[in-house]
């Protein structure tokens, strides 16, 4: 196995960090790894926005749902997806390309890309020794995080990714087993098999939470995902992304 692949096989969210913050060249790594990805087209449909001034920082953690390690990390990303830029280089080359950045395609195309770099960043900054931890929970409220950040019209955030030095590393996640997820020729479509699969994860899964939570915690993974999606969460996003001027046709 290669440093590489060993880096990405030993991910684990890291939700505590030291106080100590990252250098300007980690951060330009970080980032210069983020850009590095592929893009659809060519067409580098993102933006990266550093966090290091603490009031905003403890404003987005109480925005994501008082999380504090988005307040308390080496640094603090903020992912975008960005079709600003080309709105303003259809100005610029005077070429009509309104429609098209409203179109969903484009939309797609941005949160794509977006994700790739993230991944990059991700990987780059574990491969540097460092934890990370994506952060969704700036999406429960996008308006403000566009008002701390001063983001304009077709640009939406994503995601944050706390980075820093790992002050507790907790255990790794088993996933899905390999069979349920990577499927050969054509899609693995009998319910039977499937749901024999997800049996064998649900024992998996509780195993893991009754070690990690000292036999407290015995969920199985289907339990818990269809409790999670159970609840309508952030129904809000179709009207603020249209407001935004994306996902428009
Ligand atoms: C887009 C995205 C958003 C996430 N948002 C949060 C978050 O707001 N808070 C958090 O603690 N973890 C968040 N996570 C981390 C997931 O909970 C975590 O990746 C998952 O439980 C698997 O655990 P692992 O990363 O340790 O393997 C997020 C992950 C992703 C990819």
């Amino acid at each position: 196995m290669n440093d590489v692949i060993s880096t990405i096989l030993n991910h684990r969210s890291i939700r505590h960090f030291e106080d100590k913050p990252l250098t300007e060249e980690q951060i330009r790594t970080i980032v210069s790894c983020a850009q590095a990805a592929a893009t659809s087209s060519f067409i580098q449909a993102y933006s990266i926005i550093g966090v290091k001034e603490p009031v905003k920082k403890k404003k987005l953690a109480e925005l994501a749902g008082n999380q504090e390690y988005v307040e308390k990390n080496g640094h603090f990303f903020v992912f975008c997806a960005d079709l600003y830029r080309h709105s303003l280089l259809g100005e610029k080359e005077d070429k009509n390309v309104e429609a098209s950045l409203e179109s969903t395609e484009k939309f797609m195309v941005a949160l794509i890309d977006t994700a790739l770099a993230a991944q990059n960043a991700a990987i780059a900054a574990e491969s540097l020794g460092l934890g990370i931890c994506y952060i969704g929970g700036i999406r429960n409220n996008l308006e403000e995080v566009k008002k701390i950040l001063h983001i304009p019209d077709r640009v939406i955030p994503l995601f944050g990714l706390a980075v820093g030095y790992p002050a507790k590393v907790t255990g790794q996640k088993p996933r899905l087993p390999f069979e349920h997820v990577y499927h050969e020729d054509e899609y693995e479509q009998n319910k039977e098999v499937n749901l024999h699969q997800l049996d064998d994860y649900n024992e998996i899964i509780a195993n893991y939470y009754q070690q990690r939570t000292n036999g407290v915690r015995k969920d199985r993974w289907t339990e818990q995902m269809a409790a999670l999606l159970e609840k309508q969460t952030r129904m809000y996003m179709k009207e603020f992304i249209q407001k935004n001027k994306l996902d428009l046709r």
